[in-house]
């Protein structure tokens, strides 16, 4: 060998191990799956705080930060361009789909899912429940449009990446990077509307930070997730999900969305309580005739902290409660639960273990 080249070739490797980059052929192999949201969102002027999200292209995102392609060797999948406030199951079914082929037939080491942050917390928590893989799954998204003065894209991106190709966030469950905080699926939600620290996990803190690309774990998330969870994507693909809303209580709530719900054939109804689960009177009569239609009613609370666990109020033994899940999760577990089971003794067990 020459002595220039060998001279390059040394430096190489003394500047890769410095900065602790892999040969190209050697990074862990990340899919970015899009589904839209405000990280693909362009607004008319990058002072305007209006915007339309769901508009760039995954390549387009990946082109804005060329600095991936020195952490992974990255894919981008098209999964479909909305706004995340009209995600659907049927949506989340495909996602995860397409996430289990991908990882099945070894297609990549990790995802990361770009989306919009009003649902992300939903779509991560489904996720979550049903990927039976411990490879990473990473969800991301931006609170400001991607051509907004300090747009957050960009760097949520990188993050996550970074996140999904690192070792250590192999097992975790499903999880997000939003301002690098990490968060786990079952445990954080969006508190503040349009400020880029809009993330928290208000009952358990972030699971941990990354920072300069390397994640920095401060605790496991709980463990019923991905490989240990009762549920598989591979047993929903012919599924319709039941049908399980949402009923939100309030000084004076009345009983016509309850009433409503029975008339239309709901499956299952979970009560966004006042504090610890409970409900107005009306919201009671309505739901006790809802018991006796046949409707599963879980009592969970509108309360950020504090969860609905036991001592509640009135409790019948014909109602489950939430436990430390928010009112749209547990949404998302009764759905599932109400695919397997139908008795009331089989859904509460299954809440105990995934509170
Ligand atoms: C959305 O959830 O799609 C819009 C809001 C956002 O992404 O921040």
């Amino acid at each position: 060998m020459k002595k220039s080249l060998k001279k390059y070739v040394l430096t190489t490797i003394l500047l890769c191990s410095v900065l602790q980059i892999l040969p190209a052929e050697n990074r862990p192999r990340i899919t970015i799956i899009a589904t839209g949201g405000t990280i693909a969102g362009i607004s008319s002027s990058p002072t305007e705080a209006s915007y339309d999200p769901a508009r760039l292209s995954v390549e387009v995102l990946m082109e804005q930060v060329p600095a991936l392609n020195d952490v992974a060797q990255i894919n981008g999948f098209q999964l479909c361009n909305v706004a995340s406030q009209h995600m659907t199951t049927a949506i989340w079914i495909r996602l995860a789909s397409v996430i289990d082929s991908l990882f099945s037939n070894g297609q990549c080491d990790g995802i990361v899912v770009t989306h919009g942050t009003d649902t992300m917390e939903e779509t991560a928590f489904f996720l979550d429940l049903v990927l039976p893989h411990q490879n990473p799954v990473i969800l991301t998204g931006a609170m400001r449009p991607s051509n907004g003065l300090g747009a957050d894209g960009p760097a949520n991106l990188f993050n996550a990446v970074c996140l999904a190709a690192d070792s250590a966030a192999h097992g975790r469950g499903v999880m997000a990077v939003m301002n690098d905080y990490i968060f786990a699926a079952a445990e954080f939600t969006k508190t503040h509307t349009v400020n880029p620290q809009a993330f928290e996990s208000p009952d358990h803190g972030p699971i941990g930070v990354i920072r300069g690309g390397k994640p920095v774990f401060f605790r496991s998330p709980r463990p019923v997730h991905t490989v240990h969870s009762r549920f598989s994507i591979r047993q929903l693909q012919q599924i319709v999900l039941p049908r399980v809303e949402v009923v939100l209580s309030y000084a004076g709530a009345s009983s016509i969305p309850v009433e409503a719900l029975i008339e239309n054939g709901v499956e299952g109804i979970v009560v966004a309580g006042v504090g610890h689960g409970n409900y107005s009177l009306d919201i009671e009569k309505s739901i006790d005739r809802a018991v006796r239609c046949g409707v599963f009613v879980v009592r969970g609370s509108r309360v950020l902290r504090g969860g609905v666990t036991f001592g509640v109020e009135s409790l019948s033994d014909s109602q489950i409660v939430s436990g430390f899940l928010s009112p749209q999760k547990a949404r998302i577990l009764l759905m599932l639960a109400l695919t397997r089971y139908n008795t009331v003794e089989q859904v509460g067990e299954l809440f105990g273990r995934y509170r």
